[in-house]
C-alpha cells in the first residue's frame, strides 16, 4: 500500500477532469469532527495540496464564520482554476438549522445567489438539486425545480447541474430538461441499493458521487468488516471502503470528509490501493473514450491500478506482445522479419539500423516505407522514447493555462513526469516533477500555487525550483537547503502553446521551426486568445508511428472519409514538408457538406500542421478555432491521443458542437479503425514494408509527408544507435521539399 499515488480523474460534464477522490466539507462545519475554523481552513488547504480538485459543500452546512462555504472561501480564494466547488440546494432550514421543508422552484434563485455571494464567485461550478428529505428518494416530479436551475445555468450563474437523493425515474426526468453532470446518492460497500441509478450514470457518462462513502448515513458502514481485507493490504478499513467505491464503477467520485489531517492523507492514499489483483484480467476494448461506459461487472472484478487503467497498470489484451518477456518468446517465420528480442541489447546497432531502414530512399519517388519491425518490435518502442520523445519539443498545453504567476501544468514526456510553472517574476520554467528528497512526484494536474510542497515529507520549493524549507534539517551538519534545486527542463512558448524538451542540448524550437510559428500566426492570429472548450481522448491499439503516418496523408481521404471530402475542397489540398514540420492546406467549409454545420463560419480553410514528432495543429472551418491532436506512445503497439478544442468561448456554439461530434463520432472512428487494422497487418509475416506513393501532380493525394516523417525517424534512430549525444536535429535523411507542382 502506498499513499503517494496520483488519483485518477473523471471528465465532469465531459470537460476538465476532476480527481476521483474529492472532499466533502460538511464535517468541517457540522457534527463531532468539526474542530473549529482554523482547523477547517488547514484541512481544506491541505486537501488541495494533496490534489483534491472537487469539494462538496452546501449553504446549510453551518453558518457564520464557521459555515462550510465561509471556510472554503477563507482557505482557498482566489480559487485554483481547476477546482470544482459543488453545492446543493433544495432543503430549507429555519432557526438553528431546523429543517423547514423544500424550496419551491421560485425560491431556488435566492439560494443560488446566496451560494454565489458566500463563496465569492460569479458562477457556481456544479449545483445539485437535492430532492426529498432524509428518507429514501420519493417519486415526486423534479421538473419545475430542475427547470428553474436550468434557467440559471442558461444565464451563466451555474456551469454544471446535478441532482441529489434521486430515483432512476427522477434522474431520467431531469435529463429530459437539461444535461446532468453529476448525481449524489447514498452508496457504499454495505449499501448498494442504488445500483440502477449508478448503471444509468455509467451509461450516460454522468459522475456518481456516493455521499457518506464511509458511513455516517443510513445504513451506516461497518468498518470492522473490511478489516480483514485491510490487514492483508496493509491498509485501513476506510481505505478499503474507498478503494472499493473507486473500483465498483469508473464514474464514482467519492467525497470523504474529515476534520483530521491524518485521515485526509489516508483517504487520498486509498487511490493507490489495489484490492484484488486480477487472476485473469479482462481484455480492455481497443479504444476507450474517457467517460465511456465500462461495465460495472468488469470493474467489480478488477480493481484498476493507480493510473486509472491506463499506462503501466493496464491489463493488456491477450496476444498483445506488450511485455519484453512475452516478446522474447515470439518467433516469426517469414520474410526478413527478425524475431523480436527483449530488452535494449543492441549488439550490432549498425545492423539494426540497416534492417529498419532498408528500402528507404531520400527520394520519395523511389522509397519504401519504414520496416514493419519499427512499428511492432518493443525494442523500437524503447528507442522511440529515448531517441525521439526525450529529444524533441513536446506540446504541453495552451498558454492560457500558464498565464498567471504560480500557474502550473504537469505532464509526462518520454514516460517521465515534468511540470511547467509561471514563476512570480513572470518567467516560464519547467522541471522534472520529482522531489530532490526521495523522488516523490511534486504536483499533480494543473492549478495555481505560491510554492511547491512535496506531498511526501513537505519539502517546500519556490517557483524558481529552489528548496526553501526542509523540515527538521536545521541541525544537520553539512546540509545546506539553499544548494538544493529542482532539475530544470527546457520550456518555450511557441504559436500560442507551451512546449517542453528534455534534451538540454536541443536547438530552440523557434530555430528549428520558426516558419511554422509564422504560418500559425498568419492563419490563426487569434490562437493565444482562444480557450479550451473540449478535450477528447482515445486509447488506440496501434503504434504511434502508424497513427502519424495516417495523419500525414490524404491519399486515403476519398476512400475512407466521405464526409471529410465534402467539407474540404480536395482539388486545392496541398501538402508541403519543411525541416521538422509539414503543412496540409485546402479551401474548405463548403455549405451543404455532410460533415458538420458551417453556418456562421468565419474560417473557411483547412489549415493543418504536423510538428515533429507527434503534435498536430489544426484550424478547421467554423468560428475562430484551433485544435491540438497529440499522439503519444502508451507502451509497445499502443497510443494515447488527446484532441483539444480551443474556441472563442468555453461553451461551444451549436455549430461547434456539431463539429466536435463529427470529429469524435465520424472522423476519429474512421481513422482509428484504419490504423488499428494497419497495426494488425504489420504484425503478420505478410508485410514488411510498402511503397511510398509519390505523385508530384497529385498534391493532396501523395504520401510525401509520410516519407518526410520516416526520414526524420531514421535520423533520430541513426543518432541514437551511434551514441550521438549532441541532441541536434540533422537533416540528412529528411526531405525538405517544396510543394509538388
Ligand atoms: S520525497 Fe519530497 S519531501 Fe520527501
Ligand atoms: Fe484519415
Amino acid at each position: 500500500m502506498r499513499g503517494d499515488l496520483p488519483v485518477p480523474s473523471f471528465p465532469l460534464g465531459g470537460e476538465a477532469p476532476v480527481r476521483r477522490i474529492g472532499f466533502g466539507a460538511m464535517r468541517l462545519a457540522l457534527g463531532r469532527s468539526a474542530r473549529g475554523p482554523e482547523a477547517g481552513v488547514a484541512v481544506l488547504r491541505r486537501a488541495v495540496e494533496l490534489g483534491v480538485n472537487h469539494i462538496d459543500t452546501a449553504g446549510f452546512y453551518g453558518a457564520g464564520d464557521a459555515g462550510a462555504h465561509e471556510l472554503i472561501r477563507r482557505a482557498l480564494a482566489p480559487y485554483p482554476e481547476e477546482l470544482v466547488i459543488a453545492t446543493k440546494v433544495g432543503p430549507l432550514f429555519g432557526a438553528g438549522l431546523a429543517p423547514a421543508g423544500e424550496a419551491r422552484a421560485g425560491q431556488l434563485r435566492g439560494l443560488v445567489e446566496d451560494d454565489l455571494r458566500r463563496l465569492g464567485v460569479d458562477r457556481l461550478d456544479l449545483v445539485h438539486l437535492r430532492v426529498g428529505g432524509l428518507g429514501p428518494p420519493g417519486d415526486e416530479p423534479v421538473g419545475d425545480r430542475f427547470a428553474a436551475l436550468a434557467e440559471l445555468r442558461e444565464e451563466g450563474l451555474i456551469r454544471h447541474l446535478g441532482v441529489s437523493h434521486v430515483s432512476a425515474a427522477q434522474l431520467t426526468e431531469a435529463r429530459s430538461i437539461a444535461p446532468v453532470a453529476a448525481v449524489q446518492n447514498a452508496f457504499h460497500v454495505h449499501d448498494q441499493g442504488d445500483r440502477a441509478v449508478l448503471a444509468a450514470c455509467e451509461e450516460a457518462g454522468i459522475a456518481y458521487v456516493p455521499y457518506f462513502p464511509l458511513g455516517g448515513g443510513h445504513p451506516s458502514i461497518d468498518l470492522s468488516r473490511p478489516a480483514e481485507v485491510a490487514a492483508r493490504h496493509g491498509a485501513t478499513p476506510a481505505q478499503v471502503a474507498l478503494a472499493w467505491l473507486l473500483a465498483v464503477s469508473p464514474v464514482t467520485l467519492p467525497i470523504p470528509g474529515t476534520g483530521s489531517l491524518a485521515h485526509l492523507a489516508e483517504n487520498m492514499a486509498a487511490a493507490g490501493l489495489r484490492l484484488t489483483p486480477p487472476t485473469s484480467p479482462p481484455s480492455p476494448p481497443s479504444r476507450r473514450r474517457s467517460g465511456g461506459r465500462v461495465p460495472t461487472s468488469e470493474m467489480a472484478r478488477h480493481v484498476r491500478g493507480r493510473d486509472g487503467g491506463r499506462g503501466r497498470g493496464r491489463p493488456r489484451p491477450r496476444g498483445d506482445r506488450g511485455g519484453l518477456s512475452q516478446a522474447a518468446g515470439v518467433i516469426r517465420v517469414a520474410g526478413d522479419r527478425a524475431p523480436p528480442r527483449g530488452g535494449t541489447v543492441t549488439p550490432d546497432p549498425r545492423a539494426d539500423f540497416d534492417h529498419i531502414s532498408a528500402g528507404y530512399d531520400p527520394d520519395p519517388a523511389l522509397s519504401m516505407s519504414l520496416h514493419a519491425d519499427a512499428y511492432t518490435d518493443p525494442r523500437w518502442h524503447e528507442i522511440d522514447q529515448r531517441a525521439i520523445f526525450a529529444r524533441s519539443w513536446q506540446w504541453l498545453c495552451h498558454v492560457e493555462r500558464l498565464r498567471e504567476p504560480g500557474a502550473y501544468v504537469t505532464g509526462t514526456v518520454a514516460g517521465l513526469p515534468i511540470v511547467a510553472v509561471r514563476d512570480e517574476a513572470g518567467a516560464l520554467r519547467a522541471f522534472y516533477n520529482v522531489c530532490k528528497h526521495r523522488a516523490h512526484e511534486l504536483l499533480t494536474g494543473e492549478g495555481v500555487r505560491r510554492s511547491i510542497v512535496c506531498p511526501y515529507h513537505a519539502w517546500t520549493f519556490d517557483l524558481t525550483g529552489r528548496l526553501r524549507r526542509a523540515r527538521h534539517t536545521a541541525a544537520m551538519p553539512g546540509f545546506d537547503p539553499s544548494k538544493v534545486c529542482l532539475d530544470q527542463v527546457r520550456v518555450t512558448e511557441f504559436g500560442g502553446m507551451a512546449y517542453v524538451n528534455l534534451d538540454p542540448a536541443a536547438a530552440p524550437l523557434r530555430e528549428q521551426a520558426g516558419g511554422l510559428e509564422a504560418e500559425i500566426i498568419e492563419r490563426a492570429p487569434d490562437v493565444a486568445k482562444l480557450t479550451l472548450a473540449r478535450r477528447l481522448t482515445y486509447d488506440i491499439a496501434a503504434d504511434w508511428k502508424t497513427v502519424v503516418d495516417n495523419f500525414l496523408e490524404c491519399y486515403h481521404c476519398h476512400v475512407a472519409h466521405k464526409d471529410f471530402v465534402s467539407l474540404v475542397d480536395m482539388s486545392t489540398y496541398e501538402v508541403t514538408t519543411y525541416g521538422i514540420y509539414s503543412s496540409h492546406m485546402a479551401r474548405a467549409g463548403q455549405a451543404g457538406n455532410s460533415a458538420y454545420d458551417v453556418s456562421g463560419a468565419t474560417v473557411t480553410e483547412h489549415a493543418v500542421w504536423w510538428l515533429w514528432p507527434n503534435t498536430c495543429l489544426l484550424r478547421y472551418p467554423g468560428r475562430g478555432n484551433f485544435m491540438v491532436l497529440q499522439i503519444v506512445p502508451d507502451g509497445p503497439g499502443r497510443t494515447r491521443e488527446t484532441w483539444d478544442f480551443y474556441l472563442e468561448t468555453a461553451e461551444p456554439t451549436e455549430a461547434e458542437l456539431d463539429s466536435v461530434r463529427y470529429i469524435d463520432e465520424v472522423l476519429q472512428r474512421e481513422d482509428i479503425a484504419l490504423v488499428e487494422s494497419v497495426q494488425r497487418g504489420m504484425r503478420t509475416p505478410a508485410f514488411t514494408q510498402g511503397k511510398i506513393v509519390y505523385d508530384p501532380g497529385g498534391r493532396g493525394l501523395s504520401e510525401h509527408a509520410v516519407h518526410h516523417f520516416h526520414g526524420l525517424v531514421l535520423d533520430a534512430y541513426r543518432r541514437e544507435l551511434a551514441g550521438d549525444q549532441r541532441g541536434t536535429m540533422p537533416a540528412s535523411s529528411s526531405s525538405t521539399r517544396k510543394p509538388p507542382d
